[in-house]
């Protein structure tokens, strides 16, 4: 009975050893939480969209844009690259800007946008810029045909 006892309980050990990273990932806070989940990133995507279409910098490169279906594929882009179980449906960052002339300075003055929007609400500087370290690698594809 005794060594019945211990066999369960070596049993209960190493399951709860087994399944206790699985639960630990499932209560993980991801990158999309802390950027305020649907609605933080939503207000985030249309505070900067808002900040780009008054910037001289840049404004005239949104100007045949649909801009609310923009803000959708941005928000939802967002999402799947933060973790937050969205799947983008949009197109590939080189297809979606060739043709707009994008260059390094426009580049650099969208990132100011989003990180006035992200001050505006309140992301802590080590959140913004893990959301900037994922942003940046697309530079090469969004400035691709800037000559073109
Ligand atoms: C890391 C930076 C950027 C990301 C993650 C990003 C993301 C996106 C996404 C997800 C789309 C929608 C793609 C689609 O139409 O299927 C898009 C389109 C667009 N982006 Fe960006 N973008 C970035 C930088 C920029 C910059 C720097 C500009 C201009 C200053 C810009 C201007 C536009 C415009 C005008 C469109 C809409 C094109 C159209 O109307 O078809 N983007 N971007």
């Amino acid at each position: 009975m005794l060594k019945l006892r211990y066999t369960l309980s070596a049993f209960c050990v190493m399951s709860f050893a087994a399944f206790a990273p699985l639960s630990a990932s499932a209560d993980e806070v991801t990158l999309y939480d802390k950027l305020g989940g649907h609605d933080g990133v939503t207000e985030i995507i249309s505070d900067m969209l808002d900040y780009s279409l008054a910037n001289p910098r840049i404004s005239h490169i949104f100007d045949n844009s649909n801009i609310p279906r923009l803000q959708n594929l941005l928000v939802e882009h967002i999402c799947s690259l933060t973790d937050g179980g969205c799947v983008y449906t949009g197109q590939d960052m080189d297809k979606s800007h060739a043709g707009l002339g994008i260059e390094n300075k426009h580049f650099n003055a969208l990132v100011e946008d989003l990180q006035k929007a992200m001050d505006d609400n309140d992301i802590p500087f080590r959140t913004q810029n893990k959301l900037l370290a994922i942003l940046a690698p697309m530079h090469g594809d969004i400035t691709k045909y800037s000559d073109y």
